[in-house]
């Protein structure tokens, strides 16, 4: 059976897990309709077109945020009449605003996107699935949005953003939330809500960790007003070995009743953050020996920018 793209998306949607299959013909139709949109010289993004299809291909990843946005329009968005005002900042191919639009019909939308390809591929897209009228997609920098740019609603029921990577590395998750959380209004919602990073440290030469997993950082998108994280934290050795990797994992909560772990099966979304221990601080440790471990990065920052002490106590 022909089943249209829109179809396609409620079917993506009320699966009871991920499939692939589906996302990828909803995909082959977004390739289709976009396929005239001229080139854009991206040299100067980070963040290219094909890695924010990639992401949309990530069909794990791509289920579990559709089934974050249908339990908050589902259950908090209350009153199913009200017109309900979104944003999304980093909408890349626009997916997540058409699965917002597809599951409550009186959403109203405004997208931002960095890249001028991705911005205008999206657009496309959203007029393919006739969802222009609700859905509009801007090229502009989230990190720098101001409310005159906004053409109508200036406060948002949901903010929804997904510019993250595990550890909160190479990406702008915290300074595009904490520049336009201002738009929220009073008991809005944002997606994710928080994140909860978790820290061990590895010896190449055994199979098992040379530590307990430990939590280092809870970073509520809404009140963390830092741009940069850090740890200090005491962790015991259970094996003895020499560490030359502080390995960092994620837990992303994007409403109570979804969370994301890092996870192997997950292909890029939420991987693990590998720092290398410096040289000169590799030692042998044995095990029931305490370590020290302090670190700091910048929020979105490169992993070898991370700095660290690890120490004997
Ligand atoms: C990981 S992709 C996710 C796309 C989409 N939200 C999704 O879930 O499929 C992140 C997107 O954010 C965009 N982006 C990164 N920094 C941005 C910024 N400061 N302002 C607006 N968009 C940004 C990137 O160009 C990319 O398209």
């Amino acid at each position: 059976m022909n089943h249209s793209p829109t179809n396609l998306i409620e079917i993506f949607l009320n699966s009871e897990k991920a499939d692939g299959a589906i996302l990828q013909n909803i995909f082959d139709h977004y390739q289709r309709v976009t396929m005239s949109v001229k080139a854009i010289n991206e040299n100067d993004q980070h963040f290219k077109t094909t890695d924010a299809e990639a992401c949309f291909l990530d069909f794990q990843r791509t289920w579990v945020l559709g089934q974050a946005l249908k339990s908050f329009l589902r259950t908090k968005a209350k009153k199913p009449s009200k017109i309900l005002h979104m944003l999304e900042a980093g909408s890349g191919t626009g997916i997540m605003a058409i699965f917002a639009a597809i599951l409550n019909p009186n959403i109203q939308i405004i997208c931002l996107e960095i890249n001028p390809l991705s911005c205008q591929k999206s657009q496309t897209f959203i007029q393919a699935l006739k969802l222009s009228n609700r859905i509009k997609v801007f090229n502009l920098d989230a990190t720098k949005l101001d409310a005159e740019q906004l053409p109508e609603a200036k406060d948002f029921d949901l903010i929804f953003s997904e510019t993250l990577s595990g550890g909160l590395f190479f990406e702008p998750q915290l300074q595009i939330t904490q520049h336009i959380k201002k738009f929220l209004k009073t008991n809005g919602f944002l997606i994710p809500q928080k994140i909860e990073l978790f820290l061990h440290l590895e010896d190449p030469w055994q199979k098992e960790p040379l530590t307990q997993k430990i939590k280092y950082a809870e970073i509520d998108f809404l009140n963390y007003e830092k741009n940069t994280i850090t740890a200090d934290i005491n962790l015991g050795i259970l094996r003895s070995g020499s560490p030359n990797i502080v390995v960092i994992t994620s837990e992303l909560t994007l409403t109570e009743n979804f969370k994301i772990t890092t996870d192997p099966k997950f292909t890029n979304f939420l991987n693990k953050a590998i720092i290398l221990i410096p040289k000169s601080q590799q030692k042998i440790f044995q095990i029931n020996d305490i370590v020290n471990l302090q670190m700091q990065y910048q929020a979105g920052a490169n992993t070898s920018s991370c700095q660290i002490i690890l120490r004997k106590l």
